[in-house]
């Protein structure tokens, strides 16, 4: 999908974003996001970047880890998204420095090599190009720094994999729709988007093309959802013919 309409379509769900998240993913989603952090060994002092970032919840995951000599900035392009993150840090006083950006992934306003961790939750599979995408991450990762991607896949069993689909593409879209009142089926998009994504392998295979290294990934909750792990290679270690 176009990026304006991508916009578009999240800054009319802004509003409705975190209760249907959790209500839709029974609740998984926190569990989720905790286990992307747990997976990026953050340590306390780490600067995090977390793009399309939404409502800020996987941000908010990271700052939990962070003390304040690291700091986390949470960009998206949808202002409507980002206004409600930036009010949930204002409602808990976080010590630590979390802020929230407008920007888009495509084209980050940072220098190269500044995060130790750059992340991505249930976003990647919205920007326009996904490949350029990763490249973007992985251009203001700093060396040795890793590159997080926690999204919605495939799941392997076929007889889960049919039950989960119903729910999936026929009861999700139907509530998600109504409470949201997208006029944009954006609870129909979620699966249509989700079944032309790559799957684990692939995905993996795009981070390593990207110049990333040492790419693991998790599968959660009977594969509905995995988590990419990929390292920036150590500038020493950069291969002839990288674009990075
Ligand atoms: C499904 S939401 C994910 C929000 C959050 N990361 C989470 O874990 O719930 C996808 C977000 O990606 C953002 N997005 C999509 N393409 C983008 C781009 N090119 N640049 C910045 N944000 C983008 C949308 O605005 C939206 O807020």
């Amino acid at each position: 999908m176009q990026a304006h309409r991508i916009k578009n379509l999240f800054s009319a769900i802004a509003r409705y974003y975190d209760f249907l998240n959790s209500l839709l993913s029974l609740r998984r989603d926190r569990s989720w996001r905790r286990e992307t952090v747990k997976v990026s060994e953050v340590a306390p002092t780490s600067k995090v970047l977390d793009v399309c970032t939404g409502t800020g919840e996987l941000a908010l995951a990271y700052a939990d880890k962070i003390s304040a000599q690291g700091f986390v900035i949470a960009s998206d392009f949808c202002f409507e998204m980002l206004v409600i993150g930036d009010r949930k840090v204002e409602r808990k006083h976080r010590s630590i420095d979390t802020s929230f950006l407008a920007a888009d992934t495509l084209i980050l306003p940072f220098l190269d090599n500044t995060f130790d961790v750059v992340s991505v939750g249930f976003g990647i599979r919205n920007v326009s190009d996904l490949e350029m995408g990763i490249r973007e991450m992985t251009r203001v990762a700093a060396p040795g720094g890793r590159i997080v991607i926690l999204e919605f896949t495939q799941p392997a069993n076929p007889l889960f994999r049919g039950l989960y689909y119903f729910y999936f593409t026929k009861i999700l879209p139907f509530i998600g729709n109504r409470i949201s009142g997208s006029e944009d089926d954006a609870y129909g998009y979620l699966p249509r988007s989700v079944m032309k994504f790559p799957n684990c392998d692939a995905l993996k295979g795009i981070m390593e093309q990207c110049g990333l290294v040492d790419v693991q990934f998790y599968r959660k909750t009977f594969g509905i959802v995995a988590i990419h792990v990929g390292k920036k290679r150590e500038t020493a270690e950069l291969a002839v013919g990288d674009r990075l």
